[in-house]
């Protein structure tokens, strides 16, 4: 594997772990938003409900008693927990997000408020902490309903000395009621959490919404990335193209600069054997001319005997 490969290689398993990280915590990060806009949405239902108790406790069910007098009751226009359950029921089925509301008792008057096992045991729990001197009453959780996990709110609510006359016994309740309800139940009692405002939702829809939203948002997020690292990609080709091409160039340069080398260094070789040639030339010359200074002597040394030997 050449250079170049390997910085290739490199780079994108950089990009791939650093996009896949990103996609984790942006997905992390969605499903807690999701689910705490779950939450949000089953706290305002439970927060309306508590209103509309309040309101008809406060304002309808004074004004009321006032027209129908102490001894009547008019269920549908004085009963708080009547109210607040019809207009949860009156909400459509599609607008309730899966978010159930109840006011379940452990002792009810209606049946139809019966607590269920899972209900009973919040109430008792509550019960538990108001009985501690514990001032805060909610319970929040996930708990198994029916074999599905749900989240749960529950809201407790003491049982104060104003509720027993219609919440006790048959022969306290108001003549309206007397025959309006079975009255089956253990009498209620003042100063304990017997039923609470419980908010439910499957946590299988919570997670649906969060696949449902993930898809959209993760196919465009997908669609993004896929852009981002095409650019990155693309960058990072480009930016190996330029430094091959710088390579390739540098290269070439060197190629032609041995090969000018080589031409020099052959043509030193040529002139230093013709340099070696012409020192041989010069040594043959030099010993020629040695040859011939010492004939010459030779010749100087005949002459001058010869002109000795005339003389004589
Ligand atoms: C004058 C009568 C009356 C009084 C006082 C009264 N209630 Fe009720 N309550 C009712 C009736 C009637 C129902 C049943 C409504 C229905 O059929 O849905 C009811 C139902 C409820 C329920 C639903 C569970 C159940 O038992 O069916 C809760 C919770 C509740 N009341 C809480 C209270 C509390 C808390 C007080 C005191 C602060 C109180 N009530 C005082 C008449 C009364």
């Amino acid at each position: 594997m050449n250079l170049q490969r390997m910085f290739l290689l490199i780079t994108g398993c950089i990009c791939l772990a650093t996009f896949a990280s990103i996609v984790c915590i942006v997905k992390s990060e969605f499903e807690k938003s999701i689910i705490a806009q779950y939450q949000e949405k089953a706290d305002i239902l439970l927060q309306s409900m508590k209103a509309v108790r309040a309101h008809v406790g406060v304002v309808v069910r004074p004004e009321a008693t006032k027209l129908i007098g102490k001894d009547g009751f008019v269920v549908s226009l004085q009963s708080t927990s009547f109210a607040a359950n019809k207009v949860f029921a009156a909400i459509p089925e599609t607008h309730r997000y899966a978010v159930t509301f109840r006011t379940p008792a452990t002792k009810p008057l209606n049946p139809a408020n019966t607590a269920s096992p899972v209900e009973a045991e919040r109430i008792a729990a509550l019960d538990a902490r108001h009985a501690a001197g514990e001032k805060d009453l909610v319970w929040k959780g996930v708990r198994a309903v029916d074999g599905q996990d749900c989240y749960v709110i529950a809201l407790g609510e003491v049982t104060r000395e104003s509720c027993l006359p219609c919440h006790k016994a048959r022969q306290d309740a108001p003549a309206d009621l007397r025959d309006k309800y079975p009255f089956d139940q253990p009498p209620r009692q003042a100063g304990r959490v017997e039923t609470a405002e419980i908010v439910t939702i499957p946590v299988d829809s919570l997670y649906a919404a969060v696949r449902r939203s993930s898809a959209v948002a993760g196919i465009a997020e997908a669609r993004d990335l896929a852009a981002a690292s095409r650019d990155v990609l693309r960058g990072i080709a480009s930016q190996v193209a330029d430094a091959a091409g710088r390579a390739e160039a540098i290269v070439v340069a060197a190629a032609r600069q041995s090969a000018a080398q080589g031409a020099v260094a052959t043509s030193l070789e040529a002139m230093g054997a013709e340099a070696g040639g012409a020192a041989a030339a010069m040594d043959l010359a030099d010993a020629a001319a040695g040859e011939m200074v010492e004939r010459v002597g030779n010749l100087h040394a005949l002459l001058a005997s010869l002109e000795d030997g005339g003389a004589k």
